[in-house]
């Protein structure tokens, strides 16, 4: 089933969809106190991810964004990776399109590692990590961290030439189920 999503990289232009959709997010503070649940709070949270490095976002035929996913940038060749899809638009393989996107983008800026950090008990993170290559790398009572090696895990070759920078529309189609 296609779904009509589409890919895209965005930078601080797109400061407003990001406001919108996470306006509506519900609920809010529920991933490690993120979404921020305080208005500033969360647009500044959403500044900081706009510059901090490499941000998709997933854009449904009315120009609305309902998911996003950003790499914040930790050192020359690792990053952390965090990812949001609005609740109307879930189990569409959204946020499996983005994560793919990111780690293309990650991958050819020379990233190498990345990882996620979220709790033990978030199953629909967990299971979409695992799913999307990542493995954990630390646990602790509220937290765990996985991450990927691009170098290991990642058909670099395939991605870095499927996706471009500049139109990731082709990433947006959802895994036969
Ligand atoms: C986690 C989240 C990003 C998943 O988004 P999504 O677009 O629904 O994910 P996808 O459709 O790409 O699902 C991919 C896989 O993730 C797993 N998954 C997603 N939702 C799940 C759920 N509710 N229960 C169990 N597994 C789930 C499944 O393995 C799924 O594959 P499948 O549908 O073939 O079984 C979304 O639920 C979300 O935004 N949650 C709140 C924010 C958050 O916790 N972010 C992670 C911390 S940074």
């Amino acid at each position: 089933m296609h779904t009509g999503i589409q890919i895209r990289p965005i930078g601080p232009v797109a400061l407003n969809f990001l406001l919108r959709m996470y306006n509506r997010f519900d609920p809010l503070g529920a991933a490690l106190g993120l979404p921020p649940i305080r208005t500033e709070a969360r647009r500044q949270w959403i500044c900081e991810a706009l510059t901090r490095g490499a941000n998709v976002a997933a854009f449904i035929p009315a120009g609305d964004v309902v998911g996003h996913c950003f790499l914040s940038q930790a050192s020359p060749d690792s990053a952390e990776l965090a990812i949001f899809v609005h609740q109307d638009h879930r189990r569409q393989g959204a946020a499996t399109s983005l994560i793919k996107a990111a780690l293309a983008l990650a991958a050819a800026s020379g990233i190498r590692r990345v990882w996620s950090t979220t709790s033990p008990d978030n199953r629909p993170a967990v299971h979409l990590l695992f799913r999307c290559g990542f493995r954990p790398a630390a646990m602790a009572l509220e937290e765990i961290e996985m991450e990927i090696d691009l170098r290991e895990s990642w058909p670099l070759d395939k991605w870095c030439t499927t996706i471009g920078k500049r139109d990731l529309s082709v990433a947006c189609e959802p895994a036969v189920r």
